[in-house]
């Protein structure tokens, strides 16, 4: 007999497919609606296997729900929705898609960073809007990018492939991180490890790059808005948590700060409304990883550590190794 694995939300057909080669599948599809709690805990039941996306909680009560559980296969880098004691306890294995996300993810901090920076998303839709009479010398003026001090807070995979990019518009590239890098990386990007003050001091544009866990929960507050230069521009395409939402909508409210550029919010899909009230801002609603080249990998890449995990192999991204000795068999 199959294995029995769950999907918990529509993804491409061929990579559907491909799950169904080897397990017996349960998937959204057809509906693509979110599940309630209770939904998710009854479909889970009588899975071996789950591939939940990062806005699926796994907490305990919900792996209590599934008894033959034995793999979490997040299609997502991050893993802040997924409860790791918890399955560890269990002797359930969880995973995530590091590195097949990096340039998509790049190139959207890039986007966000460039529309902050010169205004596109505001005078799109103050065109749209059909303000636009003629040309004017002052219209819409933004911010150079190119030579700017771009401070990069969490120099991971993410944070380097920002940093290449970076070095196409011969910015200068400071970074903030847990711990320093190899000296050899940061040569090769050009980057310069400095304090997390001096980051917010020195930077036009600054980016986040981190995993959410509680330790950056609101890394970024007023206290450290108010160390940034007026005309800095802020991006978050990291997670939703990381910056205190309301701090930072009243610091693009007083032009504390020139612009910001966010795919990621606190308590999303819902957000804080004053962004809305402010044309400072450009939002997007969490698409960093979105082409089709990319969620195809993600969900290739889990289906992979699902599939090894299933058969008794250790998976590539094993998130919780504590776990393996007394996995569910
Ligand atoms: C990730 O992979 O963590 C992205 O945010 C998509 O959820």
């Amino acid at each position: 007999m199959k294995p029995k694995i769950l999907v918990t939300r529509a993804t491409f057909d061929d990579v559907i497919a491909k799950l169904r080669e080897r397990f017996e599948v349960e998937d959204n599809q057809k509906d693509d609606a979110p599940w309630s709690t209770e939904e998710f805990r009854r479909r889970l039941a009588d899975k071996d296997g789950v591939l939940p996306t990062g806005s699926d909680r796994v907490d305990a009560a919900t792996l209590d729900a599934a008894p033959r559980l034995k793999a979490v296969c997040n299609i997502a880098v991050g893993y802040n929705n997924i409860d790791l004691a918890a399955c560890s306890e269990r002797g359930i294995l969880a995973t995530n898609t590091p590195g097949v996300l990096d340039d998509t993810t790049a190139d959207m901090t890039w986007a966000l960073l460039m529309a902050a920076a010169r205004r596109v998303a505001e005078a799109e839709r103050w065109l749209r809007a059909g303000n636009w009479k003629g040309w004017k010398n002052d219209q819409f003026l933004g911010v150079d990018v190119h030579h700017a001090t771009l401070g990069i807070i969490g120099m991971g995979r993410i944070g380097r492939a920002i940093a290449r990019r970076a070095k196409g518009f011969s910015m200068r590239i400071l970074y903030h991180n847990r711990r320093r890098v190899p000296k050899a990386v940061e040569k090769q990007l050009g980057a310069k490890y400095v304090s997390m003050e001096k980051l917010l001091k020195e930077s036009d544009f600054i980016s986040l790059n981190m995993p959410y866990s509680p330790e950056v929960h609101h890394l970024i507050g007023a206290a450290q808005l108010a160390h940034m230069k007026p005309t800095a521009v802020i991006v978050n395409a990291a997670r939703g948590g990381i910056i205190d939402d309301a701090a930072l909508v009243q610091a693009l409210k007083e032009r504390r700060i020139a612009a910001a550029g966010l795919d990621v919010f606190e308590g999303e899909p819902k957000f804080n409304p004053g962004f809305l009230e402010v044309d400072n801002v450009a939002l997007v609603p969490h698409i960093g990883s979105a082409t089709r080249a990319t969620r195809t990998s993600m969900a290739m890449l889990a289906s992979k550590n699902l599939s090894a995990a299933l058969s008794g192999r250790r998976p590539p991204n094993l998130l919780n190794p504590e776990a393996w000795p007394k996995r569910r068999r």
